[in-house]
């Protein structure tokens, strides 16, 4: 080894030792007759210290000589520090040096490499090796680290096997556009990368591995947002002869597992709520339930009172901001301003305040007595000093609304600590969903997803009413993870498929390979997949899975380091057989 300790280690147990250290320059102060150095390595930084009379004048002045970001191998002494620097672990130490060696220059860096960086975000993703320098972002990715190390230490503890699946597949439906790749040998033909590892882990029971897991890159073509990336991790696994209470319980295991080691958190009780609940009292299918704020449906008192809006609305509901009475006219404004944004799209906001004296004052007074009120705010449990806040229209518009609301005035009200970690299970969610667009059905989760057993037969009477065996885990308001029981005979799938507008041959030019291997004794099985990026952001404290990738894309799907998607030799298309000119 070139050196003999890393920039992190050394402390005043070890004044008098002779060391080399290598590193990067953090910063040089040239005092003249002294020059310091901060040497960083990825465990620290520590003060090199160069002193005219001591050090050796050649030294001294290559110690001049080196700029920010300069590779260096120092040798010398430990010693204590005349004045100590008690905001970092070695800030008791520095090193005299007695010998010091340009590993490598550096050109000076396009922004600062300390974690108050003068860099914006696209100059630190072009230079994201150099990005990545900096301890706050090295610590993100150690955490993700330790992530990966304990997932696979718990999960292999559970008797669950790492198998790796293929990534040059066909088609695997979760929702999202395929990346496809074409093939050389098979002109005309095309792979496509797997959105999962869905329908492996399903064969992979078939086979009789029992208890799989994989930590696995998937792919998917969507639109990008803070939490989600075109190709992202999942910790995805699958089991056999397990109930849905069995999985959950796993996971709920897994999830604890990952709190106590890696950020030494005790979470409490893992809620459970039914699909049909989340949307009713939070508008969501993904609750943030560090706060309350439940909604409050008001159509039975609030109709019929002469206010045509409310009365031609399908719903009317509402939410209960404790305290909030006192607000001022301008606040109460921006709340409606924040609901009229075309994002949300609402038409206005009726408020109610309960007033200390126990009258209440709304924007809708001119229709509704203080009897009235008071009615609203009893079945709201609101009482004096708070504030009302109602929406109203078409159901599933108002309660997406309301949501947006309530996570505004969780927001506002500082109701939700990244500290505290509320994890919910999310049960039952409807098997199918119609796609306007299509005009039919798609399956929620996925096609391998089981119903209810009890309710196959409302199929053909009342698709969307039937609930799929499939949960999901929320926690703070993020998906997390999400599975199901899964069909594993052919008949059922083939029903599936069926309800799914597949005719015959598309199912089986599609999923034979499925459909035939659940004929050699499949059994019955179910799984779950975790978002790994999104819970390492969630563990992080961030909004943005982005930080936890060393070599994220942008927004716009582009890796601008290696400057990816790029277009490719007019060769290359030919040997592929694709022809992209234009007739
Ligand atoms: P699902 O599609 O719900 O299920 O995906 C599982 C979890 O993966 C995360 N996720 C993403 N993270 C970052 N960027 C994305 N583009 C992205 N898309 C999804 C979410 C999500 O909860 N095969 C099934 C699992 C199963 O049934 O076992 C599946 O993939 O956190």
């Amino acid at each position: 080894m070139l050196r003999t300790h890393t920039c992190g280690e050394l402390r005043l147990a070890d004044a008098s030792k002779q060391v080399t250290l290598c590193g990067w320059v953090q910063k040089t102060r040239d005092k003249g007759g002294m020059v310091w150095i901060d040497l960083r390595d990825r465990y620290g930084v520590t003060q090199l210290i160069f002193e005219e009379g001591s050090t050796a004048a050649e030294v001294l002045e290559i110690a001049k000589g080196t700029g920010r970001e300069f590779v260096l191998k120092a040798s010398g002494e430990v010693v204590e520090r005349y004045a100590k620097n008690d905001k970092i672990p070695t800030g008791e130490i520095e090193i005299k040096v007695s010998e010091l060696e340009i590993l490598n220059e550096a050109k000076t860096p396009p922004f600062t490499i300390e974690n108050e960086t003068d860099g914006g975000e696209e100059l630190r993703m072009k230079y994201r090796y150099l990005d990545l320098r900096r301890e706050e972002v090295r610590e993100k990715l150690m955490l993700r680290h330790k992530m990966l190390q304990e997932t696979r230490s718990y999960l292999s503890g559970q008797s669950f096997m790492e198998v790796e699946t293929p990534v040059l597949i066909k088609s695997t439906p979760e929702g999202a556009r395929d990346f496809i790749v074409p093939s050389r040998v098979n002109k005309g033909e095309f792979y496509a990368l797997p959105q999962s590892p869905q329908t492996f882990k399903q064969l992979l029971m078939v086979s009789g591995f029992d208890r799989y897991f994989q930590i696995v890159k998937c792919f998917r073509d969507e639109d990008l947002r803070a939490d989600r990336q075109p190709e992202f991790t999942q910790i995805d696994c699958e089991m056999s002869f397990v109930t849905r209470e069995d999985i959950l319980e796993i996971f709920e295991g897994l999830t604890r597992h990952l709190f106590k080691a890696v950020i030494d958190t005790e979470v409490g009780e893992f809620v459970h709520m039914q699909y049909d609940d989340a949307i009713k009292y939070y508008g969501s299918d993904k609750p943030d339930v560090r706060f309350d704020m439940k909604f409050v449906e008001l159509n039975d008192l609030a109709q019929n009172k002469g206010f045509n809006v409310f009365d031609q609305a399908e719903l009317v509901v509402g939410i209960c901001a404790k305290g909030c009475a006192d607000w001022t006219r301008k606040q109460v404004d921006a709340l409606t301003d924040f609901v009229k944004r075309p994002q949300i799209g609402a038409k206005g906001l009726v408020y109610v305040k309960c007033n200390a004296d126990g009258t209440f004052k709304s924007s809708v007074d001119k229709f509704y007595s203080q009897e009235d009120l008071k009615a609203w705010a009893d079945k709201m449990g609101a009482e004096a000093g708070d504030l009302i806040l109602v929406l109203s229209g078409e159901a599933d518009k108002t309660r997406k609304q309301l949501c947006e609301l309530r996570l505004h005035m969780g927001d506002l009200l500082n109701l939700k600590d990244p500290k505290d970690f509320k994890p919910l299970w999310v049960l039952d969610f409807p098997l199918l969903e119609w796609d306007e667009e299509s005009e039919r059905y798609h399956a929620m989760h996925h096609p391998f997803t089981s119903p209810k057993l009890d309710e196959i037969p409302m199929l053909d009477t009342e698709p969307g009413k039937v609930k799929a065996n499939a949960y999901d885990l929320v926690i703070n308001g993020v998906e997390i993870g999400g599975g199901s029981i899964r069909i594993h005979d052919k008949e059922t799938q083939a029903l599936m498929f069926k309800h799914l507008g597949f005719s015959d041959e598309e199912a089986r030019e599609q999923f034979g390979f499925l459909m035939d291997a659940f004929e050699y004794g499949a059994p019955p099985h179910g799984g779950i997949a975790f978002g790994f990026d999104r819970l390492c952001s969630l563990f992080g404290g961030s909004d943005s899975i982005r930080d936890f990738i060393a070599f994220p894309k942008n927004t716009s799907a582009r890796d601008v380091m290696i400057e990816s998607p790029s277009q490719i030799a007019s060769e290359q298309l030919v040997e592929l057989g694709i022809d992209l000119r234009v007739d």
